[in-house]
Parts: C-alpha cells; structure tokens; sequence
C-alpha cells in the first residue's frame, strides 16, 4: 500500500507582484490590527472591505483569529482571508511552522482550487528561512490517513481537495532553496504518521519490516534479522516478548551513509515497535486498548527519519534499529516470573508482561553498541503510562546519561516545537529493579514508573557511550489536534531528531 497524502496540494514560491487573480488570497495584520503591505493593498482595491470586515467582527490581528471576505468586490479572488500574526515578540521557534499549518486548515479547493498566500511582516522583512517553515508547516498540515474510507463515503463526495499552494514572499528564490530538505522532512512525517496510524492487523511485525525494506529506494540500506538469526544472536529478551504472537518477531537495521567512510562512526537510534501491545498475559482492560496499535510510534519515527535524512542527502552516518514485535496473550506467550536472558547476559525477571517495550529495546540497545560502536544513541519508545501522568502531551520524557546530548535535545525539541522535558536518573531509582532471582526485574512499582523504565534501558547501555532515551507515550499517537496535525499519528520525533543531527552531527 502506498503513503496516503490524499489532499496534494502542489507547492510553489513567487514574488510578492507575482500575477494571481483566481481562488483564495491570504493576507496578514499584526496585533492592533496593522496591516501589511499586501492587506492594505487588497484593502484598497476592495473599496475598504477588509478594514470593514475587520471592525465588524472586531478583530485585532491576534496570533490564530481571522476573517473572510467573501466575493470581494474590485478583485477576482473568490474570497480574501485576513490572519492575525499576534505579536512581533511571538514569532519565534515555531511560530512560522503553526501559522502554516493553521493558515492551510482555512483553505479548501472549493474556491477554485488556487490559493494565495502574502506572507509577510507588518515590518520588517521575513527570512527565507521563516517562509520555509511557513510552507513545512502548511504542507504538514495537508495530511489524510484516509485510505480504509470507501469511495462513497460522505467525506469522499465533498472532497474538493486545494490543487495550488502560491506563497508569495520577498525573497523566493532564497525560500525555494531554504524549503528543499523540507521536502524530504515532510515525506518522513508522513510515513512515520502512516506507520502510527495503520492498524494492527495490516502492520504486522512482518508487514512493518517489509515497508522498512522499502527505504532501500530511498537509498537506505535495509537487513532484517530474522528469529533464527535474533536467537543465534542471543536477543533472549526480544524474542521473549514475541513468543506469544503468530506473528513472527523481526529487528530491522537501516543504515545511510551520508558522510562516508570519513564520517566515522554513526548516531544509533532506536525505536519501539510493538505493533500490537494487548500487555500479554498481564491482560490491560479492554477499555482504549485499540490505542495499543500506536505502539510501535519509536519505531514509526525511525523510520520516517532515516527516509528524510536519505531524501535531504543528509551528511551524516546514522543507523537506525527498530525492534518489531507483538505483544499477546496466548499458550506460548511468556509468564509472570519467567526469567529470560538478554543479548547482553544480563538475566531479566518478567514481573508483569505489559512491561514489555524495554525488554524489546534492551537488546537493541545493546545489538547497536556491539554491532556499530556509535557516537550516540538515542531511543524513542511509547514506554510508560506514567509519562503522560507526569508531563500530559506537551513534552516528551526525556533521560540521559549525558548533560551536553541532553541540552542539544532540549534545544532542539525547543526550535521544532517537539518539545522534551528531562526527568532524573539515579542509584537510588536504579535500585529499584534490582530482583532476587536474576540480575533485574522489569518492573520497579507504582512510583516514578517512567524512571525505573528508564533506569532499566540504562542497564542495557554501555560506560561511556552517550545516550538518551524519549518516552513518547503521550506525543507520538493520540496526542490531540494541532495546527499541522490532524490525524491521530503525530509522527512526533522525525523533525527533532532531525534538527539534532543538522544542529550537530553533519560534516
Ligand atoms: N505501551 C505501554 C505504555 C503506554 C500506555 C503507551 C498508554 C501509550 C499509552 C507499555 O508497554 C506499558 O504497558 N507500560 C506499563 C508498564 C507497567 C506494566 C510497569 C504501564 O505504563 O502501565
Ligand atoms: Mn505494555
Ligand atoms: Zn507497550
């Protein structure tokens, strides 16, 4: 099955006098409302209509509200939609990004199929850069997972998809180049939403290794490790999580040598990719268990980032390693007490089977530092309840071992607006999953439960290597309706990990 970006919209930059004369025209007003250049002229032309549609329903340019004009008079736009940008003091991070995202949510193609957009500062002039975020955001936004709704379905009918996106800005040759690698940024989204979005019974363990594979067209180089080569490898902890399923487990390996052989070693990241989590035979209740098909969002994210930094060309080696696996209840499934060995030798008590996640990252974990020696590693996991009871859906947990990768993070997360909050590590928590009849247990109790999971991850992490781990339970899936995102996948983590890497780790 293909990605499912239903609504295309093509994208295109041109000068502010570019000609345009059909569909939708978008215009700007800062707080106050002052208008921009472009609003006063559409102001004009119209015998007054937008400072008269402006008074009447009292807007003031505050960041989010807008009026419509329909059939304007003295233009031939359909319709004139006057934005508020808010504050000067606002337009950071990003701001851009959520404009673009919000201003996409206003248009539709009814009007004729075009839309122009006059984006622009009241004063002072707007960066190439910022009109590039601007169309990030408005293409982000432009996303449907709506492939299992049959032709005749309502929302089909009425369809009238926008067919051209113009932003017109003062510099668009500048914006042009600025937007290049963000087309690769939205591609990985949009896969790493797809992947979240699927249900469970297409995304299999198999199923998600096969659209793995499929980045080697992107010119990542794909293995998957099957069970016979996860056992020989000793991935005891894995497998353990496996063992219940019909589905066979799979671990896939996606590599892009961006910097060469001269680039040295790579980042490792590492994604959760339980494509189905019913919590095994620690049954969860039935109550919102259908969520449990979004647990495989580390895995999801991955992958959507490694088709970007494939598609940007980024200059970077980076490997990504996702463990893929069901969790069910069934005769073979693993018990409550059993023990298991992990690749590392590390012998792990199995308290409660729904902890399962860091039993699957545990040998991945460990497979990327044996196997790839990497500057780095990073791991995104759907880990813990406890992360949303801790920080709600506005920021990822984040844990590290290393202050400077955690600041570069939190910066990063800062700039995307995938934003992260660190949560501490320590002996006294680590102590929390020691157990009395292997080396650790998998749970460690009621209290801090995001950081005894973490603390368990860290077990699997070598002295000295870098590392942080992202709990996106309540980001990466179901985590609410905002101005690029509609659907219930957010592909949360592809334009932060991204960031870090241009930030930090291209040549
Ligand atoms: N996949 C869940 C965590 C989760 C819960 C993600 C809700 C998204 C939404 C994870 O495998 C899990 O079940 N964790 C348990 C751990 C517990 C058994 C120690 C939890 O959070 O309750
Ligand atoms: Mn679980
Ligand atoms: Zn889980």
């Amino acid at each position: 099955m293909e990605f499912t970006v239903t609504d295309q919209t093509t994208l295109s930059f041109a000068s502010p006098s570019a000609a345009a004369a059909d569909g939708v025209a978008v215009v700007f007003a800062e707080d106050g409302p002052k208008f921009t250049s472009a609003a006063q002229d559409l102001d004009k032309k119209t015998k007054g209509m937008l400072s008269e549609a402006a008074r009447i329903s009292a807007f003031k340019g505050k960041k989010g509200s807008s009026v419509d004009v329909l059939a304007p008079r003295g233009v031939k736009f359909a319709r004139i939609v006057l934005v508020g940008l808010g504050k000067p003091a606002d337009y950071a991070n990003d701001a851009w990004l959520n404009l673009g995202g919000a201003v996409r949510g206003k248009l539709s193609g009814r009007e004729g199929g075009a839309a122009h957009v006059y984006l622009e500062k009241a004063k002072g002039e707007l960066s190439a850069e910022d009109a590039a975020s601007f169309a990030l955001g408005a293409q982000l936004r432009n996303y449907k997972f709506d492939k299992y709704k049959s032709k005749n379905s309502e929302t089909e009918k009425n369809a009238t998809p926008l067919k051209k996106l113009v932003v017109h800005c003062a510099d668009p040759g500048a914006a042009r180049r600025a937007f290049a690698p963000e087309r690769a940024i939205v591609d990985g989204v949009n896969l790493a939403r797809d992947l979240v979005n699927e249900p469970a019974n297409v995304l299999t363990p198999a199923a998600f290794a096969a659209r793995a594979k499929a980045l080697a067209k992107a010119g990542v180089q794909v293995t998957i490790l099957s069970e016979a080569q996860m056992k020989r490898l000793g991935m005891g902890a894995l497998l353990a999580v496996g063992q219940g399923s019909e589905n066979t487990s799979h671990v896939a390996v996606m590599q892009w040598k961006g910097a060469g052989v001269r680039g040295g070693d790579p980042i490792a990241i590492v994604g959760k990719g339980v494509t189905f989590d019913t919590g095994g035979i620690s049954l969860k209740p039935a109550a919102g268990m259908e969520d449990m098909k979004g647990d495989m969002a580390g895995a999801a994210c991955v992958a959507g980032l490694m088709l970007a930094l494939a598609e940007r060309k980024a200059k970077v080696n980076a490997v990504g390693i996702i463990g893929l696996v069901e969790n069910m209840p069934s005769g073979t499934a693993q018990r409550p007490g059993d023990v298991v060995e992990a690749m590392s030798g590390t012998t792990i008590e199995v308290l409660n089977t729904d902890a399962e996640g860091r039993m699957v990252l545990a040998d991945c974990l460990w497979y990327a530092q044996e196997k790839f020696k990497p500057v780095a590693v990073i791991n995104l996991a759907t880990l813990t309840g406890a992360i949303m009871v801790a920080l709600g859906k506005e920021h990822a947990g984040l844990f590290s071992n290393d202050d400077e990768l955690s600041a570069r993070l939190t910066a990063a997360g800062l700039e995307t607006g995938e934003k992260l909050w660190r949560l501490p590590l320590g002996p006294k928590y680590d102590k929390l999953i020691d157990s009395k009849v292997a080396d650790i247990k998998n749970t460690g109790g009621r209290w801090g439960g995001s950081i005894s999971a973490a603390q368990f991850l860290q077990r699997f992490i070598k002295p000295g290597t870098p590392w942080a781990h992202l709990d996106i339970a309540g980001t990466g899936m179901a985590s609410g309706d905002t101005d690029i995102n509609r659907s219930w996948g957010s592909g949360f983590g592809v334009r932060l990990l991204d960031r870090l890497i241009r930030d930090h780790y291209e040549r």
